[in-house]
């Protein structure tokens, strides 16, 4: 197709060479244009660097894609780097002609990183725009009840971020067929953290703060706590509060009193921030460790000095697909002051998850859903955040990086693997 394309621009650019030899720059003027208007939202230097020829490839068709992602509610850094890093990806592919020649369509929906406006907006894009795939939720509790309606409907669904094992399969254990994730899972994810607790932080008693209503923490905290114990650590306390409290103080007077080596609080940054400003305050000094909820760009890092967590992967890395996706990232996206956005795990895998869908759209052949689920299911893909080959369960086997919040920077620790 793309060939064919070339071959009659070639014949046009001949003949129009020898009909009018002085007027060669006329044909390039179309051609410079067809990309743009392809995809308006790309950064423009695909578009000038690509030939003439190559930037021609039409797309006919649309094929639309829903990004649900928490721009608002508690936790809006999730939502907006999720947006960013899936976006881009959408963006390189309408630049090189779109997939099986369709032009990708972005549905941005706000879902809040809570069950019911998730729901909400599932439902929206699923049967008011006829959307056969979606990239998100971000926040496990949010993206169960979702998946639950994707997969009924057979829309595949790959959450960039979710680590709850109920993401993938139902409560006795059996596999969503259209469902999968670009992240590893929290046994994994909580296991990581006990590992480091007893063999870096020499850790033998922890205290283990929990949010029993969020899927995410509850289920992380419980990992952790599975895999401290089974390494010979005592758990000493475990203590709950809801998303809702801002006020941690009974909580801490009793991590004061239990005096444990570290702290479990496995929770997003803006409990993280509130709850570690207040043990500093209260003079608590054992090191604070949670997981990839801290991961955003406003965790407080005063309050944070000194915690750990577990993530996806640190921008920092030399590998060669994170400098030229960290590269490129900045070159689109800008913060307020106008200095290159640095993308967090959120936009990496935001942008890998997206990557993920349209391979596997790609690699289907057809946009037909049993198709592209089982095209992901046996995919070999190369992501930012590491090679992605999903297990029986629909979850990749990926490495886990341990960030250290020190002298008010984020800096990284050591990578783990499974
Ligand atoms: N893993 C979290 C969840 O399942 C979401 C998250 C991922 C948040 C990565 C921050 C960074 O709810």
């Amino acid at each position: 197709m793309k060939f064919r394309v070339f071959a009659l621009f070639m014949i046009v650019a001949v003949l129009f060479a020898a009909c009018a030899p002085a007027a060669t720059p006329a044909p390039a003027a179309p051609a410079a244009e067809a990309p743009a208007a392809a995809a308006p939202a790309a950064t423009e230097a695909p578009a000038a660097e690509a030939p003439a020829a190559e930037a021609a490839p039409a797309t006919s068709g649309e094929l639309k894609l829903a990004i649900l992602a928490p721009l608002s509610g508690p936790v809006p850094t999730f939502g907006v780097s999720t947006k960013e890093g899936a976006l881009m990806a959408i963006d390189e592919w309408n630049a090189k002609g779109g997939v099986l020649g369709m032009k990708i369509v972005p549905i941005v929906e706000d879902s809040q990183c809570t069950p019911e406006p998730a729901v909400n907006a599932a439902n929206k894009v699923i049967d008011q725009d006829g959307v056969h795939y979606i990239m998100g939720e971000v926040c496990s509790k949010a993206t169960i009840p979702v998946t639950e309606i994707a997969n009924a409907k057979g829309v595949v669904q790959v959450s960039s971020t979710s680590t709850n094992p109920s993401v993938t399969v139902t409560e006795d254990g059996t596999v969503k067929d259209f469902i999968f994730r670009a992240c590893f899972i929290d046994p994994f994810q909580g296991k990581v953290a006990a590992k480091f607790a007893t063999e870096t932080l020499k850790a033998k008693t922890a205290f283990v703060m929990v949010d029993q209503s969020n899927d995410y923490v509850k289920g992380l905290a419980e990992a952790f706590t599975n895999s401290f114990t089974e390494l010979g650590g005592e758990v000493v306390g475990t203590e709950s509060y809801t998303g809702k409290d801002t006020d941690f103080s009974a909580i801490l007077a009793k991590i004061a009193e239990a005096k444990p080596d570290m702290v479990y609080l496995p929770d997003y940054y803006n409990i993280v921030n509130l709850a570690m400003k207040q043990a500093k305050e209260k003079g608590i000094t054992a090191p604070f460790m949670g997981g990839d909820g801290w991961d955003s760009s406003d965790l407080d890092l005063k309050a944070a000095e000194g915690g750990y967590y577990t993530n996806h992967y640190s921008p920092d890395s030399t590998d060669e697909s994170v400098v030229n996706f960290v590269k490129a990232y900045g070159e689109k996206y800008k913060d307020d002051k106008g200095n290159a956005k640095v993308p967090d795990a959120l936009a990496a895998l935001g942008y890998d998850a997206t990557n993920l869908i349209i391979e596997g759209i790609k690699e289907a052949g057809a946009d037909d859903t049993a198709k592209v689920k089982d095209a992901i299911a046996a995919i070999k893909f190369k992501g930012v955040t590491g090679d992605i080959t999903f297990d029986a369960n629909h979850n990749p086997v990926k490495s886990a990086t341990v960030l250290e919040v020190k002298d008010g920077k984020i800096v990284f620790n050591s990578v783990v693997a499974p």
